[in-house]
């Protein structure tokens, strides 16, 4: 499985001079192994050696910035995901980037107090190779260059930065988000894999352990999952394949209203998989389902169906806790961003 992953791997070397100083650049080279370029003083902190064993790390916000600053990468970001608006047959990048900032986050194991999203550590095996992470090599790709464009913004700040970016540009809510994670470059602190959800497995008690392991609800999980009225399925990534519905460059409530419709089992050549009866055009994943064969998971879903704001105010809790698991950020205020249209009334 692994081997699959990496034959789609393309990441690049990037070491870069720029304005006469050396920029941090990282990817892995051709036979996966991580090659880190280092680094001038703007970079952010490697923190790694200075974290006592399950403790959160603290963050620190990046000196001299404030919200003006991460507002400016925020619409750098968002300019660069409207020009790929056709990219991935019209998805555009709101479901990768949306993904991207879940995965480097969803290694949380609040037992432990270890991974989430503080260290950017997916650049690395065994998280860089992990099956459920596959396809998001394009996302740290994408999002790359902003890395030598803001040498000050860690990689943990700029992936959920760019959940932020995705959910709100393709119509969500507002999300709160706070900077100051740092790079983790010490090879012991990458998570196994394991830790990301399986989405052949169709049972409930899974589904709510998995996130029940990350510090949420029932009502917390459900909400996260709506995140599939985003993006799609693709079958050189996860082997599933296709949207969950019309409208997946749009975060809306749609992947409930349709979860409440009917559904049967796709028959084609792929691992096991629902199809709409209606269009037979969208999909569900066997652990999309469960969301609605558990009672203490339906509610919610039925809930959030018929109450779109309720879904975007529970959504933009969830996100916004999902994206700071483990990390201390003190009294830190949060930052909120505006998107390009509201700029431009
Ligand atoms: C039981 C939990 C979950 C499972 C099993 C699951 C599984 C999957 C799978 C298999 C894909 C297809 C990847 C591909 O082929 O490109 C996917 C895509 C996606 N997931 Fe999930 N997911 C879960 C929870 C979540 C959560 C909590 C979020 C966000 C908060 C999320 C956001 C997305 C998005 C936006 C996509 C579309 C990616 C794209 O268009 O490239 N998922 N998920």
């Amino acid at each position: 499985m692994s081997s699959i992953y990496l034959k789609r791997t393309n990441f690049r070397l990037l070491s870069l001079i720029a304005g006469g100083s050396l920029v941090a650049g990282y990817g892995l080279n051709k036979a996966n192994q991580v090659s880190i370029t280092t680094i001038d003083k703007s970079t952010p902190p490697n923190n790694s050696k200075f974290l006592p064993a399950g403790l959160f790390p603290l963050s620190v916000l990046p000196k001299g910035k404030s919200e003006k600053d991460f507002q400016q990468v925020y619409n750098a970001i968002a300019e660069k995901v409207r020009e790929e608006d056709d990219a991935d047959d019209g998805a555009g990048r709101y479901g990768l980037l949306c993904r991207l900032a879940w995965h480097s986050s969803g290694t949380f194991d609040l037992g432990s107090g270890k991974g989430g999203s503080y260290g950017g550590t997916m650049i690395y095996e065994p998280e860089s190779t992990d099956p459920g992470n596959a396809g998001l090599s394009i996302g740290i790709e994408f999002l790359n260059e902003f890395s030598v464009k803001y040498p000050w913004l860690s990689r943990g700040d700029l992936w959920t930065l760019g959940g932020v970016v995705a959910v709100q540009e393709a119509g969500g809510p507002q999300i709160k988000w706070r900077p100051g994670r740092g790079n983790v470059d010490d090879l012991d602190s990458v998570p196994n894999n394991g830790f990301l959800p399986d989405a052949s497995k169709e049972d409930g008690k899974y589904v709510k352990n998995l996130f029940a392991r990350m510090g949420f609800d029932e009502r917390e999980t459900v909400a996260l999952i709506g995140a599939h009225c985003l993006g799609k399925c693709h079958p050189d990534r996860s082997g599933f394949d296709g949207p969950w519905g019309p409208s997946f460059n749009m975060f809306t409530n749609d992947f409930f209203v349709r979860l409440l419709e009917g559904w049967h089992v796709r028959k084609w050549n792929g691992p096991k998989q629902y199809e709409d009866d209606s269009s037979k055009s969208f999909m569900m994943l066997p652990s999309d389902m469960v969301l609605k064969k558990e009672s203490y998971f339906l509610k919610y879903v039925k809930m959030y169906a018929e109450d779109e704001q309720l879904f975007f105010k529970d959504f933009s809790a969830a996100y916004t806790k999902l994206l700071e698991n483990g990390i201390d950020f003190g009294k830190q205020p949060y930052m909120t961003f505006k998107t390009l249209d509201d700029q431009d009334m």
